[in-house]
């Protein structure tokens, strides 16, 4: 390392950083000795000052070889620790560095140097954030160039994470509005179409047409429900629930939205089921949900069977790392019909996907946005022209109930 130039630039600081009694006596000293600069720290100082940095330093001599280079410099550029790299030509240490090479190779001819700039680094699919400064001696004149920098990737993550956040946010907004202004013509349309069936009686042909739609309208409306579902803000409203009687209700409101034509449904709940602390509202979303997908699956016939149990799930305790044994409750809902493609099946919980003519592609959504405010979880088992299951777990006391989940992106699966 050389440290000449780094004796001199220490003298200097330490007149600005010293207390009043200290700098008196190095000036006395100046005095005494003329230019002759006070060595307060030695080489070994700077060394560990270097390697102590918590940014990658790296500084390079006018005949293009290396003077310094640290441990982080070494990690950010994915290079192996070598001591004999110092006198080396950076040129051949970096090589693999394009982008630093290129800089450092013009940091001499550059009047302007820059000051906290990003430079990417293409072979590692880093960011490093950067200053680059010119080594002086005494008389100004340039012996050397010095890099600061360090590794942004981590920075640039969050942000862009932070971004989409606050996107997903403002679409969520605006979806919510255009679904309550479409809410109230729907539902004007219905009524209209009301009236006018009881000056259509004589008309059939009318009648049908009119019947279509509204249909039509009522689909609509459904659409537009379930994005306000997707959209809203979770507040849960936490009750201590039986679950046999919300997959009841469950079953009642699935068939009212689908024909269940000869479909069978069998319930095989075990009786130690324990209540639950949840939003019973929510819950029957859920299930509804995936009972509806389940009908829809077998298009009038076939088998859907319920299975619930207690099992325990393993948590992380609150104050310690220990993991704990919660319990938890386990519903499966099965169907026999034709399965999940392997290419659709990475997309059903995402929002708007669809395979059905009709369909709102929101369904999953929900329920992934009501199991993850629950601090549940679910799976998914299908093989295709044998059936699918989706598998919910719900602990029976969730850690945090009061906390309100903004749409599904936040959800956990
Ligand atoms: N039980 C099931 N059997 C087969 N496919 C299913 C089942 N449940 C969900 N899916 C698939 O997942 C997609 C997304 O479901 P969902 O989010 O409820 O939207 P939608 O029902 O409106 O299409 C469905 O279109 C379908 O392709
Ligand atoms: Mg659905």
């Amino acid at each position: 390392m050389p440290l000449a130039a780094a004796n001199h630039a220490t003298a200097r600081s330490r007149r600005v950083a010293a207390p009043a009694s200290e700098v008196r006596v190095a000036r006395l000293a100046d005095a005494k000795k003329a230019a002759a600069p006070v060595a307060v720290v030695d080489e070994t100082f700077y060394r560990q000052l270097v390697a102590s940095m918590r940014n990658g330093v790296l500084a390079i001599t006018r005949k293009g070889t290396i003077a310094v280079i640290n441990d982080v410099a070494y990690r950010v550029f994915g290079l192996p620790n070598r001591p004999d790299d110092v006198g080396k030509p950076f040129a051949e240490v970096l090589r693999h560095h394009p982008e630093v090479l290129r800089l450092l190779g013009g940091a001499f001819d550059l009047s302007h140097l820059p000051n906290r700039a990003e430079l990417r680094l293409r072979s590692l699919g880093k960011v490093i954030g950067y200053t680059l400064c010119h080594v002086k001696d005494d008389a100004g004149a340039i012996g050397g160039a010095v890099l600061f920098f360090k590794d942004l990737t981590h920075v640039e993550q969050l942000e862009e994470r932070e971004r989409l956040r606050d996107r997903l946010a403002a679409l969520g907004e605006m979806a919510a509005g255009i679904a309550h202004e479409l809410k109230n013509p729907l539902a004007g349309l219905e009524v209209m179409a009301g009236l006018l069936r009881r000056q259509l009686q004589d008309s059939p042909d009318a009648l049908s047409i009119l019947n279509d739609i509204v249909s039509e309208a009522r689909l609509a409306n459904a659409i537009v429900h379930d994005m306000l579902e997707f959209v809203r803000p979770l507040r849960l409203q936490v009750e201590k629930v039986v679950i046999t009687n919300l997959l009841r209700d469950a079953i009642t409101m699935a068939e009212s939205k689908v024909s269940p034509g000869e479909t069978r449904v069998i319930a095989q709940l075990a009786p130690d089921l324990p209540k639950i602390s949840a939003d019973p509202h929510q819950l029957s979303q859920l299930f509804t949900n995936l009972l509806v997908n389940a009908y829809e699956a077998l298009g009038g016939k076939g088998t859907i069977t319920i299975t619930g149990w207690r099992e325990d799930i393993e948590t992380i305790g609150e104050t310690t790392l220990d993991v704990l044994q919660s319990p938890a409750v386990r519903i499966d809902i099965a169907d026999d019909g034709a399965g999940i493609p392997g290419e659709v099946l990475d997309r059903i919980f995402d929002p708007f996907f669809t395979s059905k003519p009709e369909g709102s592609g929101l369904g999953l959504a929900i329920v992934r946005k009501i199991v993850g405010a629950h601090e549940g979880s679910i799976d998914v088992a299908t093989r295709p022209g044998e059936g699918t299951c989706f598998r919910v777990m719900l602990p029976v006391a969730p850690l945090s109930m009061s906390r309100e989940t903004f749409s599904n992106f936040h959800g956990r699966v």
